[in-house]
């Protein structure tokens, strides 16, 4: 055995492991608890029968469209897909790319839409940059922001998504620091938000956009839109991309994937990029692994084409409306009466967001989440949703719920089992 030990890269000493990773291996060490933590999506609707109907199609006869799937693909991803997806995007909104001046070259297939969002992110910031988030946010991506060593400054949501005017506030305070050339992105997740639920307003989409053209005056900020729930409004439609607004495709980001409203095992994202991002963010992918999976991608274009993939996604807003239902219908029933217990009813996605009295800690240590684990029920304790902001201390009474996974009567035992912990906790 050697005396010595490696010497760690600055990224690597900045990367701790994540809360979900001990939420996970807790769930599998006791198959009895149900997890109202995991992120993961319904078993039941996953397109099983899709996929085997399609492999059918794709792999038989043996000719050479049999085989490209197989092999090697391009770093940006199938064109003939790509050129979908930005229909698919600009559609959205109903818009043409041309009126986005956008075109098949600023879109890009990456591996889950994570990839994009840390291919972006590393593409702009280097130690000490700012990403401005809401707070509290996705906390994956704040996951990339530590290794990639940026600073996070944290906006205030409210039931409309992240405040204009505090956006406002928080440039002017950079600026006052003198760090407004240290700001590099805006990062909201503006449907259905990871993991509040809550959805940001029409009104406040081109306000955003503006703020951030505003304080782009040393060089321009980068508003990534991570629209990963967009596809899953149960109610309505949703609203405009900010996208939308950014007609001459210059600031904004937008990012999607296929892993809520298809598959994550396929794991696919994909994203409208700024002309000027989006050579290097090829560069980038290129270093990363020179193209997603062509198999994968093979399935989401077939699912495209044949005309699987909307009804695919009806099928799944059904059944997310009725869990999400169940989830709030239970809470009601529990926490109704609670002074102090409130909740977001979101209009889609797959989270709750619950927020207890000051008082009570839901943390891991601390005895409601203890008392919870006893019970037999977890949920993402809320403070690991808010990013270190150095300005604000994070609040430690809420929690993250997630229907997505679980069975509509583990949801209303899940529930109860919760309300039992807070029971005993709230008595003291
Ligand atoms: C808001 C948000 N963005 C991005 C992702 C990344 O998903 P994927 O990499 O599977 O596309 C997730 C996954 O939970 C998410 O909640």
């Amino acid at each position: 055995m050697s005396s010595k030990s490696f010497y760690f890269s600055q990224r690597a000493k900045r990367t701790h492991e994540h809360p979900i990773s001990y939420l996970m291996a807790e769930a599998v060490a006791n198959p009895d608890l149900i997890s109202l933590a995991a992120g993961l999506v319904d078993y039941q609707t996953l397109p099983s029968e899709e996929i085997l109907e399609l492999s059918k199609e794709i792999f038989s006869g043996g000719q050479r469209s049999a085989k490209n799937p197989l092999q090697y693909g391009v770093t940006p991803g199938l064109r003939e897909l790509r050129e979908i997806l930005l229909d698919h995007m600009a559609s959205s909104d109903g818009m043409t790319p041309a009126e986005l001046s956008a075109s098949v070259e600023n879109m890009i297939i990456t591996t889950g839409s994570q990839q994009l969002l840390f291919i972006l992110t590393d593409l702009l910031v280097d130690p000490g940059d700012i990403v401005i988030a809401a707070w509290p946010s996705y906390f994956v991506y704040t996951g990339a922001l530590e290794t990639l060593g940026a600073e996070v400054y944290g906006v205030k949501i409210d039931q409309d998504g992240m405040i204009p005017e505090s956006l406002r506030e928080t440039l002017e305070q950079i600026k006052a620091e003198g760090k407004l050339s240290k700001v590099k992105i805006l990062y909201v997740v503006d449907y259905h938000q990871n993991p509040t639920g809550i959805t940001l307003s029409e009104q406040r989409r081109p306000e955003l956009l503006e703020i951030v053209k505003e304080y782009s005056t040393e060089h321009k900020i980068l508003l990534i839109e991570d629209s990963a729930y967009r596809e899953l409004t149960y109610e309505g439609e949703p609203p405009s991309s900010i996208k939308k607004f950014d007609t001459n495709n210059e600031y904004v980001a937008l990012v999607q994937t296929f892993s809520k409203t298809f598959s994550p095992g396929i794991k696919i994202g994909y994203g409208l990029l700024p002309d000027e991002l989006s050579e290097p963010a090829m560069l980038q992918k290129g270093n990363h692994d020179f193209g997603s999976s062509n198999f994968g991608q093979t399935f989401i274009y077939e699912a495209f084409r044949r005309g699987l993939y909307k009804p695919h996604v009806e099928l799944l807003k059904k059944r997310y409306t009725e869990k999400r239902d169940v989830l709030l219908n239970s809470l009601e029933e529990h926490f109704g009466d609670i002074e102090g217990v409130t909740w977001t009813h979101p209009s889609g996605g797959l989270y709750v967001w619950l927020t207890f009295p000051t008082h009570i800690d839901t943390h891991f240590e601390a005895a409601l989440f203890q008392e919870a684990k006893k019970a037999g029920v977890i949920y993402v304790p809320g403070g690991f949703c808010y990013a270190q902001d150095r300005r604000q201390e994070i609040p430690m009474y809420e929690a993250r719920l997630s229907y997505g996974a679980v069975e509509d009567e583990k949801i209303v035992e899940g529930v109860r089992r919760l309300s039992q912990a807070f029971q005993s906790v709230n008595k003291g």
